[in-house]
């Protein structure tokens, strides 16, 4: 029989022990591998690990991953089973624990990214209530196949209403924000102020993130000089100012890949340059919208 039940301090080692396995050295997450740091983050609620036992054998793990900016949003996250488990509804069974901790806490909103590679985490995600909102192409090495990168696929499951901010007039939204708009509802979008705050940039191998939360037509025009070598991704938070922004970057060779919500429950619109082109595996009809627009946008940006 397996149990399934929250975090005890005695579990830090056999889920460091189990990521060993699946993963061997290469997970994502490097805290992984620390059990003092599994512990600590448990302690102080950070993480909310669930872990499931089979005959007091560790057999799989997963977790909610609260933000800094705002404890009532969390990512659904470290979802790992071990492989003679797999295919008996392990995953499922603590995630849904997950999701109804996170009902009973109050919580607003969780998000989760699920790997392109296989499909699992996808049906997964779907059968939970996710609803996918974008893609983050050539996002990381993979972690189960040495030398080739994973795409990811974020998810969002509304706990409370996370309205979209309208940034387009009716029947002028790509038709992938269609579905969006009409799951989590629309809001005016807020005027832009002026800020002193820079973009917020970091590099993780060859890929370049940049996170702005109140983009100008002057961002554009810096970031699109940067160079084209590098995969980079932008997140732009979605406000009145943004309509003007995002041409700039379109004919720059940016394209759209969807919208992300960030951890202070504000949506930001995704932008993309430099990843490769191949195809993924997508179960749900948005994920496969949204990445045949890319497709077509890439050729297009190419052709001119
Ligand atoms: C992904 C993973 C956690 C799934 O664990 P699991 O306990 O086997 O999953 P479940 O049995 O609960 O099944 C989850 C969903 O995947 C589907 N699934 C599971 N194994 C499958 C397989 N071999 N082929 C196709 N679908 C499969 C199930 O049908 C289910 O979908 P449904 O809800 O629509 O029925 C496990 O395969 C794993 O640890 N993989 C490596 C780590 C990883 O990729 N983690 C996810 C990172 S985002």
């Amino acid at each position: 029989m397996i149990v399934v039940r929250g975090f005890e301090a005695r579990d830090a080692k056999p889920i460091s022990g189990l990521f060993t396995r699946v993963y061997e050295e290469r997970y994502f997450y490097p805290q992984i591998y620390l059990p003092s740091v599994i512990r600590h983050y448990n302690r102080t609620q950070q993480w909310q690990s669930v872990v499931a036992l089979h005959e007091e054998r560790l057999v799989g793990h997963a977790l909610l991953w609260r933000s800094p900016e705002d404890a009532s949003c969390a990512e659904l996250a470290m979802i790992v089973v071990d492989p003679q488990f797999r295919g008996r509804g392990i995953a499922g069974r603590m995630s849904r624990y997950l999701c109804d901790h996170a009902r009973r806490q109050g919580m607003s909103v969780l998000t989760i990214k699920m790997v392109a590679s296989h499909l699992w985490t996808q049906r997964l995600g779907m059968s939970l209530g996710f609803q996918v909102t974008g893609l983050l192409l050539d996002y990381v090495a993979s972690g189960l196949c040495p030398r080739s990168r994973e795409s990811a696929i974020l998810g969002v499951l509304p706990l409370q209403p996370q309205p979209i901010p309208l940034l387009y007039a009716d029947g002028d939204q790509p038709e992938w924000l269609c579905a969006l708009l009409e799951r989590f509802g629309t809001v005016a979008p807020c005027r832009s102020r002026h800020s002193e705050e820079p973009a917020r940039i970091s590099i993780q191998d060859n890929r370049l993130d940049l996170i702005l939360d109140h983009p100008t037509g002057a961002d554009a025009l810096e970031i699109i000089r940067l160079s084209t070598r590098r995969v980079m991704h932008l997140r732009l938070l979605i406000d009145a100012n943004l309509a003007s922004v995002v041409p700039v970057l379109h004919r720059a060779g940016f394209v759209d890949t969807g919208l992300a919500l960030g951890g202070n429950r504000q949506w930001y619109w995704l932008l993309q340059r430099g990843f490769s082109d191949h195809l993924l595996h997508l179960h749900c009809p948005t994920a496969r919208d949204l990445h045949s627009g890319t497709r077509k946008d890439m050729a297009l940006a190419q052709h001119y």
